[in-house]
């Protein structure tokens, strides 16, 4: 997964990455990013579900509405069994669950773990939203099983009242379910956290790499990107000055991090083609400042 504060360039490393494996691996690149700068970048209206953009390439953009959508049909109906077997609600009742905070995130996730378990990719490439979503994204997790746990709890309390259906067997398969989520950001996750060289992105960045940690995310690295490369124009004071601000904060995450910290410089255009795209996975994955 690629994370860190708004606009450090998380969409343009994920894309160049998927790019680079995509020549030796069989590729999905997922963006939960809602401003879903991809079709800018692949030229491609990606709309709902997977789109092939190379052999070995596949991108999905998961909107909001796209993911309750795909909820709906997976688990819609499991749903309203278990919410109808403890009261007497209609259908529509899915309408109000579904704006439930959280559901949103957690079947995000669920759509990652389905396309690993499939097995038709080697790797999957994570583009994530900015850091608080994905902070919460995490905390959804265990909010989620703790709540599961007690539902089962709940039920088995109030089981002999209840005639119609056994949502037991539901509610456990849901716990089951999030505690594979859990096991996956776990053990076949890692994130590489992005950051600008300036003193918001790059507390935010050393702030992520300790939840992430916590988590139980293993952290690559960091990625420092859009940095001043030295002597571009020693005669401009104003873009000196930047510069020397800008290595203020290299320094400071240096001495900070516990992980490696990786440079891409500042290109003159916007890396949004295939060319600066695949310069900027040379330097990310052959560079470690
Ligand atoms: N190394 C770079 N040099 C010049 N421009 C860059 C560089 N990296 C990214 N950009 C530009 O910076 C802007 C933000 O990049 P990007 O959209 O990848 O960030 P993001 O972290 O995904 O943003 P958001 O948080 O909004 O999703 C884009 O216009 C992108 O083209
Ligand atoms: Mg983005």
């Amino acid at each position: 997964m690629f994370t860190g504060k708004g606009g450090v360039g998380k969409t343009t490393l994920s894309s160049a990455s998927a790019l680079f494996f995509s020549q030796k691996y069989k590729v999905l690149l997922v963006s939960t990013d809602p401003s879903g700068s991809l079709k800018e970048i692949f030229g491609i209206d990606f709309g709902e579900g997977v789109k092939r953009v190379k052999e070995s390439l596949d991108v999905v953009e998961l909107t909001r509405d796209t993911v309750l959508r795909l909820w709906r049909e997976k688990f819609g109906d499991e749903v309203y069994t278990v919410i109808s077997s403890f009261f007497p609600v209609k259908e529509e009742i899915l309408d109000y669950i579904e704006g439930a905070p959280g559901i949103d995130m957690e079947f995000m996730l669920d759509y990652v773990l389905t396309a690993l378990k499939s097995g038709k990719y080697d790797l999957i490439i994570w583009d994530t939203a900015p850091t608080a979503s994905i902070l919460s994204l995490l905390q959804v997790q265990y909010m989620f099983y703790s709540h599961l746990t007690q539902a089962q709890r709940v039920y088995l309390k109030i089981k002999s009242f209840i005639k119609q259906v056994d949502p037991l067997s539901l509610i456990e398969k849901w716990r089951k379910l999030t505690a594979e989520i859990i096991d996956m950001l776990k053990n076949d996750t890692s994130a590489w956290i992005v950051s600008t060289p300036e003193k918001l992105p790059v507390e935010q960045a050393l702030f992520l790499a300790k939840a992430l940690q916590e988590f139980g995310i293993e952290v690559k690295g960091f990625i420092l990107n859009k940095v001043l490369e030295e002597g571009i124009c020693s005669e401009c004071e104003f873009l000196e000055k930047k510069r020397k601000t800008q290595k203020k904060w290299i320094n400071y995450l240096l001495n900070q991090a516990k992980f490696p910290v990786k440079v891409v410089y500042e290109f003159t255009e916007d890396p949004t083609n295939e060319t600066f795209l695949s310069q900027i996975s040379q330097t990310l994955y052959e560079r470690v400042y």
